[in-house]
Formats: C-alpha cells, structure tokens, sequence
C-alpha cells in the first residue's frame, strides 16, 4: 500500500489532469431525429508509431457464391476477412452501400443485417433483393478488395394469369398510366393515370398518401382519371391511389408509387467552429438526398481523407432520406483552421456549404445586466468560449443618435475550462437609448463582435443630475421601471 499522502497527491494529480483534458469543441447538436450511429474504433485515435513488423495484407477468405431463393427466405452472404485493423470493410449492392463497417445504410436494416461475423443477412427475401452485385469490400487505397455474390429470389406465384378471376374481383378494371412506379427527376412534369373500360364508367377519386386530393397545392392538377404534376419535387414522393367508385361496397382501386429523385440538399448547424490547437473539432454536415449522395470533404480544394490516428469521417443514417457526415480532426493544428466544404452529389445535382473552423473566441452573448450601485450606470455580462487564453476584450458603446463610440477594455479575468465571462460597468449614463458591442481577442485574433446589446438610460430629466443616489431614494417606483426595462432587454437579447 502507499502511504496515505502519496496517495492524496495522487488524487489531486489525477484530478488536475482530468480538468486539464481539452474538453470537445462543438457543442452537441441536437437533432430529434438523429439516429445514434456508432463511434469509430478507438483504436484509431492512438497514432501509431511502433515500429513493429510490418503488418500482414487483409484478405477476404470466403469464395464467391450463387444462390438462387424463393421469396420469403433467409439468405447468408458470406464475407470472412483477416488482417483489416487498420481498413474498412463495406457491403454494397449495385454500388450503393449498404453497411460501412457496422453502420447500415439501408432503410430496412432490420431485415438486412450486417452479422458480427462480418456476413450479410436477408431475411423474409423478396424479388426486389435479386443482384449480381452484392459486393463485400475491403477499402484499401488505392484498389479495393472485393468479393461479388451473385442472389436470384424467385417471386411467390401470384394466381396464374390462366386461371379465370373469381367473378366478383375487381382485379384489371383499372389500368394505370404509364406503370405503378413512375421515378422521375425533380422539375419534371408527370401525368399519372387510372383508366377503365367498365361501362357507365365508375368515378375516379385520387388519394395521395391516404388524404384525399385536396387541391391545395397549384403544381397538382387534378383532372378526372388523370394528375398531372408540374415542376415536381420531393415533396411529390409518395403513393398516389386511385379508387373507381362504382357504387359497390368494394371499389377496385390502384396504386402509382412516385418516386422523385432530387438534388441534395446540406443543413449546417454551425457554421463557425470554434477550436484551438491540439484538441478535437468536428464540423457537421446533414444531406437530404434522393437518390443518396455521395459526401466528399474539401479544404482549399483538396479532398480529405481518413487519415489514422488524424482524420475521421463518420457517416449516419437518419430517418427522411437525410444522411449526417461528421469530419473530426483528433488533435487540431495551427493548419487545421481555415474553410471547409462538404460536398454533396447524386445523379440529379449537388450541393456545397462550407463551414470556418477557427481558433479565435466565439462571438460573445450577452448574458445580463443590472444597476450599479449609484443608479447612474449599468454593468452588463457576457459569455463566450475560446480555446486559447484571452488576451484582450474591447467593449464599445454609444448612445443612440451619438456618431462615436467610447472604446473601454475589461478586464480579463480567467475562465472555467474554455468559458469566459467579462462584466463590466458601464457609468455616467445619459437618458435615451444606447447599444454597446464587445469583442475578444486570443492568439488566434479578434472574434466576431457581439450582437449589438441595446440598453436604456431612460429616465427622468430630474433625475439625470449627478447626485443620481438621493434621486433615487426619492422615487423608488421609477427605479423599479428603469430596472425592469434594463432587465427585459436583456432577457429578450439573450
Ligand atoms: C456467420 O454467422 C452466421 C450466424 O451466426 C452463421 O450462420 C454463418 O455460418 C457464419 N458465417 C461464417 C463464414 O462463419
Ligand atoms: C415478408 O415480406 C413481405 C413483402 O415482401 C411482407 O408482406 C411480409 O409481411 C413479410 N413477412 C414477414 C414475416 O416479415
Ligand atoms: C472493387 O470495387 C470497387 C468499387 O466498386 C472498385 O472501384 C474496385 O476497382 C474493385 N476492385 C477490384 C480489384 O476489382
Ligand atoms: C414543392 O412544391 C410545392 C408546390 O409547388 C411547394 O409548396 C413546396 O414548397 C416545394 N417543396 C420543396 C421542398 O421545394
Ligand atoms: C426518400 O425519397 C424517395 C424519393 O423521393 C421517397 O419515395 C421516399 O419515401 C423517401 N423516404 C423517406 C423515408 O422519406
């Protein structure tokens, strides 16, 4: 056992340490729809420096197969490889990926499931799961190393179109116009149609996605047996039903499956990151795209990469055809910092958005302000964050009306980790309106000046007289409101 002091220090060691550690530079953004996808093996944020032997080829050891399956089954395709600690293993089919390592791409990854045994599942097959190309896939640059299946899932027979349909089917009354999946690009105009032979001919009625056809939107154009769709977009995707109301209590109906392909679009939460030297940034894009895109990363127009032990990309799944693709630099460096650009592209177009990581402190919010104690001025607070020690705050001011600013510099005070409060008062108010701005300044350079924090000396003209404190005796009531107003402002700015 060691004595119980050393061990004290060690305690207090260890604690210093963990306040020590860079804390992350992003804040959690909070999607309510964000699947969680998994975090990358940590192992790939240890560089790797031994210089042990060198490491073995990866290797896909299961032969390639061909199965053919009647719908409804469960399918294992093999896939068992060696040697790829340092690789990621996908599975694709027609090129589209399916899993990346453990995180599924696909809608339905219950039923299509990635076995920890690095197999691929399908259970309850249908005919829609048949391809030459389910690929497994080791990602090595600069060649892959693949291994290709082959799947043919036979359908279940419906009635055999020999077989004359019991009388009272409905089955063939309507035909629909031009097929019941129609998959069409965005701006493109569609005519679906519900045509029938039936004599007198039944009344058509259309529903799309179950709600009847309302004719709210001016690009649906409703025309008895016919919608025509103008300048279509994703929000056209969906099933279009259309029923023949022949009187009976079970009308034929049929469905068209629109399917919009469409340019992706990126969200970006943060278009700002702020970051210092040798801890972790992450920047964020989230891509809505039919079909899915393809996210490349650019800094001044050069691709990034994975890069062990120094880059990650991850990539997730989230519900609405939305994608979310993070870049993290583990330990950032002088030039990490600069614009970012995730691209985004698929058969129909692309998007762009760039995000700045930097090192200089956030943009300062103000967080509240009170009177000082002689009722003549006011202290306002704020909060922001930086990664590096600040070095100076320019607090700036004027009344309303006034052309110059009075330039004051606060005092710096330490933060809390990465957090930083500046207070300072501001004195000798006159009445009217005024608005006052603070900037920061670390190693890295000034922030973005604060939104303007609009604050009022308004009071009474009687009580603007230097001797502010017996004024202010006199008539509390008027102090309360001047305090409420400073108050509100505040609050409403926050
Ligand atoms: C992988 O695991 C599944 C389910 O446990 C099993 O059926 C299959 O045979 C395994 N494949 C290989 C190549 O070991
Ligand atoms: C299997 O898939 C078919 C459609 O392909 C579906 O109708 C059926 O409910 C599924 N069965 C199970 C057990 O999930
Ligand atoms: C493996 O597949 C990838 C992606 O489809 C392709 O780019 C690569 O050339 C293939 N590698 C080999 C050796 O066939
Ligand atoms: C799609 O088009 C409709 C009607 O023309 C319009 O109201 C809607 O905002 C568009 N949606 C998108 C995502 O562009
Ligand atoms: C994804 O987009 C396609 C085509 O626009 C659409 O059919 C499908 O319903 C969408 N999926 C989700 C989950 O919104």
């Amino acid at each position: 056992m060691l004595p119980p002091r050393i061990l004290g220090l060690l305690v207090i060691l260890l604690a210093v340490q963990g306040l020590c550690k860079p804390t992350k530079s992003t804040e959690d953004l909070d999607y309510e729809d964000d699947t969680p996808f998994e975090e990358e093996d940590e192992e790939n944020e240890e560089e790797d420096e031994n210089l042990g032997p060198v490491e073995a080829p990866p290797q896909i050891l299961s032969q390639r197969i061909s199965l053919r399956v009647k719908a409804g089954s469960t399918v294992i395709l093999p896939c068992q490889v060696i040697h790829t600690e340092n690789y990621a293993v996908a599975w694709m089919k027609d090129n589209k990926i399916l899993y990346f390592e453990a995180q599924p791409h696909v809608e339905d990854s219950k039923r299509i499931v990635r076995l920890p045994n690095n197999s691929l599942a399908i259970y309850n097959a249908s005919a829609s799961d048949s391809s030459n190309d389910y690929k497994c896939s080791i990602l090595r640059q600069p060649d892959s190393i693949n291994l290709t299946h082959r799947l043919l899932v036979d359908p279940i027979r419906e009635q055999s179109a020999a077989s004359p349909p019991p009388q009272h089917s409905h089955k063939g009354i309507i035909r629909v116009m031009p097929s019941r999946r129609v998959e069409v690009n965005q701006g493109h105009t569609i005519k679906l149609g519900c045509e029938t032979d039936t004599q007198p001919p039944p009344e058509i009625k259309w529903f799309i996605e179950n709600k009847k056809v309302d004719g709210y939107d001016p690009d649906v154009i409703l025309d008895g047996n016919y919608i025509t769709i103008r300048k279509v977009n994703r929000s056209h995707s969906g099933l279009y039903q259309c029923l023949a109301e022949d009187g009976s209590k079970t009308p034929a109906m049929e469905a068209i499956n629109v399917i919009v392909h469409y340019v992706p679009e990126i969200e970006v939460k943060r278009h700002i990151v702020h970051s210092g030297e040798s801890i972790e940034s992450e920047m964020t894009c989230i891509v809505s795209a039919y079909p899915e895109a393809i996210i490349t990363w650019y800094k001044d127009g050069k691709e990034i990469t994975h890069k062990k032990g120094s880059i990650v990309l991850h990539h997730g799944v989230m519900k609405g055809n939305k994608t979310k693709h993070v870049l993290k630099i583990l330990h950032t460096s002088m030039q990490d910092f600069g614009e970012y650009e995730c691209r985004a592209e698929n058969s129909v177009g692309r998007d762009t958005k760039s995000i700045t990581l930097t090192g200089v402190p956030s943009q300062a919010r103000i967080s509240g302000a009170e009177m000082t104690n002689n009722d003549a001025g006011i202290i306002l607070k704020w909060h922001l964050e930086s990664y590096s020690p600040i070095r100076e705050y320019r607090l700036q001011y004027r009344r309303k009306g006034d052309e110059k600013w009075n330039v004051i510099q606060p005092e710096v005070k330490d933060g809390k980790g990465n957090q930083f409060t500046v207070e300072h008062p501001i004195e000798e108010l006159q009445p009217g309106s005024y608005e006052a701005i603070l900037t920061a300044r670390n190693a890295f350079g000034w922030s973005v000046p604060s939104e303007p924090h609009m604050f009022t000396g308004d009071y009474p003209s009687e009580m603007a007289q230097k001797d502010g404190n017996s004024a202010a005796i006199q008539t509390p009531g008027i102090l309360l409101a001047l305090i409420l107003v400073v108050l509100s402002c505040a609050f409403t700015s926050l």
